[in-house]
């Protein structure tokens, strides 16, 4: 703990973060992922648009789909999401319906990422976004058609709190203090960069 100032949020907020050692053998139901699809589909977005997609592998249903996105993501990520049972790819449709630009899609897409890590930390597993992949590599393996953007992969799985699954540099990093900038730095009252509430 530094010495910030800390206020209440809700405990499913407060329960999520970003883990690296996951269970390798504890499975995802299909009921799970329903779910968490489910929740990223009550997201809001601009115009009730909806304008994303997500690909979701399961390594135990197809592993060999799993691998090919599996090999799309930066070696860093691959060391800890080896363990992990679920993958996935959240992409954000950039043409609106009527052909035209959508300026929102992926402001869109990360809301409904966002509800994606809630739902999960909800039923007790852990949801962790990673920009650390080859977005080409994905595109042209998973034929994903230009107007979409992959935002983001995201792994899914139970923790585990075995520290021998992944390399020394992650559990350093699993182990490390949460940090966030002062909620004066990015909240402002009234006026640009006037801090809120000193
Ligand atoms: C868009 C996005 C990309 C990220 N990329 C990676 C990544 O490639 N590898 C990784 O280990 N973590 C990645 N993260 C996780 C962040 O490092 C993590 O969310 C941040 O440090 C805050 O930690 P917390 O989620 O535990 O609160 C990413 C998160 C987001 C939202």
């Amino acid at each position: 703990m530094n010495n910030q100032k800390y206020y209440k949020i809700n405990s499913l907020i407060a329960k999520r973060w970003s883990p690296r050692i996951f269970n390798p053998n504890k499975q995802v139901t299909n009921q799970q992922i329903l779910s968490i699809c489910e929740a990223a589909r009550w997201a809001p977005s601009c115009s009730n648009q909806q304008p994303y997609k997500y690909i979701i592998w399961n390594k135990s249903s197809n592993s060999v789909d799993f691998n090919r996105a599996f090999d799309t993501l930066d070696i860093g990520n691959q060391n800890w999401v080896k363990n992990c049972p679920i993958l996935l790819v959240a992409l954000a449709d950039t043409k609106f319906d009527d052909g035209n630009f959508n300026n929102w899609a992926e402001y869109d897409t990360g809301s409904a990422s966002e509800n994606i890590c809630l739902q999960a930390t909800s039923l007790g597993l852990f949801a962790h976004q990673m920009a650390g992949f080859d977005v080409n590599k994905l595109k042209i393996s998973f034929d994903i058609p230009p107007s979409y953007k992959p935002m983001a992969m995201i792994a899914i799985g139970y923790k585990s709190d075995d520290l021998s699954l992944v390399d020394e540099k992650y559990i350093k990093m699993e182990l490390s203090e949460r940090k966030r900038k002062p909620l004066q730095d990015n909240f402002f009252d009234s006026k640009w960069k006037n801090p809120i509430y000193k």
